[in-house]
Formats: C-alpha cells, sequence, structure tokens
C-alpha cells in the first residue's frame, strides 16, 4: 500500500469549498510536508452533487492539472463527494490510487470503507458505481468537531445498525458516550469508529461484491431507503435508517422471536439519538412500491435482514401483511417513545 502511494510526488486532493474551509488546510499541509506537490481541487458535495455531470467536470480538473495513472487522488469529504470523487478516481485513467480523508461519521464508520464508489441518476441513487478499494482510509475524529448535530446523529444510526447486526455491546458504549458525542463540541472516540470500521471491513473481505454476506450491512435499510426517497430526501440517510431498523426489528420478533425486552433498548437508544424525528405517515401502498424498486431486489423480491438474536442477522423473505403489521407497530411504538 505505501508504494502504491509514494510512487509518485504528486497528488489530487479533492474537496468541497466547505469541508477545504474547515480542515483542507491542515490536510495539505501534512502532505506537502510527505513530498507531495498538491492540486487542490474543489468541487460541489451534497446528494445533489452525485451526479455524472460533476464527474465529467472533476475528470476535466484532473486532466488540466495532467494528473498521471500513479498519481494519488486525496478525497477529503462525507460520503457524497467519497462516492463521486472515488468514482472519479477509479475510472480516470483506468483507475488511480485512492485515498479517503472521510469528514462526517458516516462516512467514517461506512461509506469510505468497504470500495464501493457511485453517482445518482435521474432514475435512482446511487445506480452507476465501481468497486475499487481504496490504497487507504485515514479517519480523524478531531474532524468531526464542526459536524452538525443532525449530521452527528444521522452517522450514529449506523453505529447502532452495527451494535444490531454484529456487536449488541456497541449499543450501551453509544448510551453512555451519547451526551459527549452530540455536544456543542462533538467528542466521538476513535474507538468506537474503530470497532465500526473493523466489522464494516470484515463483512467486506469475506464477501466483496455484495454475494449474500455483504447484504446483512442492509440491516434497516431496505425500509429506510424507501422513506428516504418517500421524503424526497429530506429525512437525512441515517434517519430513515434507524426508523428501518425499527421496522426490522418488529419483524424479528414476529418472526423469528427476537427477545421483545432487547429490541425495547434498541428503542430506547434511538429515541435519544433522534428524540424528535416523527415516522412518516406515508401511505402503505407508496412504501410498498419504494421497496419494490430497491436495488437490492433479486425477482421481484425484498429479502430483509432480520435478527435471530442481537448481533445475529438472516435473510427472510416476509409476506406483505407481515411487512404492514411490522410498520404499523413500528409507527405506534415508536410514537409511544415520544414526549
Ligand atoms: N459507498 C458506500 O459504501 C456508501 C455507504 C453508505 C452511504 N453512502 C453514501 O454516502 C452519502 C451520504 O454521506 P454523508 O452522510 O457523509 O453526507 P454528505 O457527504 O452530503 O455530508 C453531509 C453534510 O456535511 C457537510 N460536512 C462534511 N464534513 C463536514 C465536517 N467535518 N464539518 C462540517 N460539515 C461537514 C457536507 O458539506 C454536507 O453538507 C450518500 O450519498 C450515500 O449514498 C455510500
Ligand atoms: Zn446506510
Amino acid at each position: 500500500m505505501a508504494s502504491t502511494l509514494t510512487a509518485s510526488r504528486r497528488c489530487a486532493l479533492v474537496s468541497s469549498r466547505r469541508i477545504f474551509t474547515l480542515h483542507g488546510a491542515h490536510v495539505a499541509k501534512e502532505l506537502g510536508g510527505a513530498g507531495f506537490r498538491v492540486t487542490r481541487i474543489l468541487i460541489p458535495d451534497g446528494e445533489g452533487s452525485k451526479t455524472l455531470t460533476h464527474v465529467a467536470r472533476l475528470y476535466d480538473h484532473l486532466a488540466r492539472a495532467r494528473m498521471e495513472r500513479q498519481d494519488p487522488v486525496f478525497v477529503l469529504g462525507g460520503g457524497t463527494l467519497g462516492d463521486a470523487a472515488g468514482f472519479a478516481a477509479s475510472t480516470y485513467l483506468r483507475g488511480m490510487p485512492l485515498v479517503h480523508i472521510p469528514t462526517t461519521l458516516l462516512a467514517q464508520v461506512d461509506s469510505a470503507i468497504g470500495g464501493k464508489t457511485g453517482v445518482n441518476l435521474g432514475r435512482g441513487k446511487n445506480l452507476v458505481g465501481t468497486i475499487w478499494q481504496p490504497a487507504a482510509v485515514v479517519c480523524d475524529t478531531r474532524m468531526l468537531e464542526t459536524l452538525s448535530r443532525r449530521q452527528l446523529a444521522s452517522g450514529l444510526a449506523e453505529v447502532v445498525k452495527y451494535a444490531c447486526m454484529a456487536r449488541p455491546a456497541l449499543l450501551r458504549t453509544v448510551s453512555r458516550q451519547l451526551n459527549a458525542m452530540l455536544s456543542a463540541k462533538p467528542d466521538v472516540d476513535a474507538a468506537l469508529v474503530t470497532a465500526c470500521v473493523r466489522i464494516k471491513a470484515d463483512v467486506v473481505s469475506r464477501d466483496e461484491r455484495e454475494g449474500d454476506l455483504r447484504r446483512i450491512l442492509n440491516f434497516g435499510h431496505t425500509f429506510g431507503h424507501a422513506v428516504e426517497k418517500l421524503s424526497n430526501y429530506q429525512l437525512l440517510h441515517g434517519e430513515a435508517v434507524a426508523l428501518g431498523m425499527l421496522v426490522a426489528l418488529e419483524l424479528s420478533i414476529t418472526a423469528k422471536r427476537l427477545n421483545s425486552e432487547w429490541v425495547h433498548s434498541v428503542y430506547d437508544c434511538l429515541r435519544s439519538i433522534f428524540p424528535r424525528l416523527i415516522f412518516p405517515e406515508g401511505r402503505m401502498s407508496d412504501l410498498k412500491r419504494a421497496m419494490a424498486h430497491d436495488k437490492k431486489v433479486q425477482s421481484g423480491k425484498n429479502a430483509w435482514i432480520v435478527l435471530r438474536r442481537p448481533g445475529e442477522p438472516m435473510a427472510y423473505e416476509p409476506e406483505s401483511a407481515e411487512v404492514r403489521a411490522a410498520i404499523s407497530r413500528a409507527r405506534a411504538n415508536w410514537k409511544s417513545t415520544g414526549k
């Protein structure tokens, strides 16, 4: 890995104006100190900029800077920038070395790990992409100090996901550290990020191209993606996944006899992360249609990930009546935990 990165004396540092203003100078200085001549490239971030048009602009920047195939691309940003710039790095000159420096909690624990890159098309999210493993991922939790409470909470939903599907003990860690993490000067424990990275890296290294195993990372995402889309992306990804996990947990209770007391402790943890999150009233037929369009649907069926025990995920294909009932219970139970 080291030789991939040090084969060149030049590198591109891709970021957005906002993130570069907050953290770019420090990163550029470190890269300069390591002997790199740094070409700074600023592009927009956010879901709306994960498009082929923006990727084409990034290719143009790379071409104007006369980047060569061995020159590494460092991407400093959240998941949207990581996905789009990672896609450009994986395709420009048939692929350049890529280093992620994720700046959101979601990107540190999830999107920067595993090698998926991609952009959206008008017809759906992440429809075009590659699997391109980064040469390195550098997570510095101090960069999270400038993140909004809402973005931090959204990233924490993925941490709760890892707790549910792999390490239930993480739930207690999250609850214990929650006040510090969601304070005005957020303090996120690097050990918590490391624990999540290990879980994802372990799953992906055993199943890079999404056979059956990698799908367990989609716990909470079948319903989550549907409500995220139906909200026109007004719900952040993690907020939608939190609601999705509630539905998957309700299904797990009825279909797999998952311990309901433990499920209540997950409700409590999510409620303390999202004190004001409202379960949308969306029509069941719209939800069904949105779930049917999920990218992960195979032969027209949604394989849900449910838990047979805390930390033990499995695929399950419920009947639509079961899904309907689970959504109603999740909505009612979530309401009852609110103030
Ligand atoms: N590739 C994968 O495996 C994978 C996995 C999960 C999610 N994703 C993708 O990740 C994307 C979501 O990523 P995200 O949640 O990081 O969103 P994001 O990249 O849009 O970042 C959220 C907001 O935070 C701002 N920001 C970023 N870092 C900051 C910092 N340190 N301080 C202050 N503000 C900062 C950004 O400017 C942006 O406005 C989605 O497009 C999703 O599809 C990809
Ligand atoms: Zn997710």
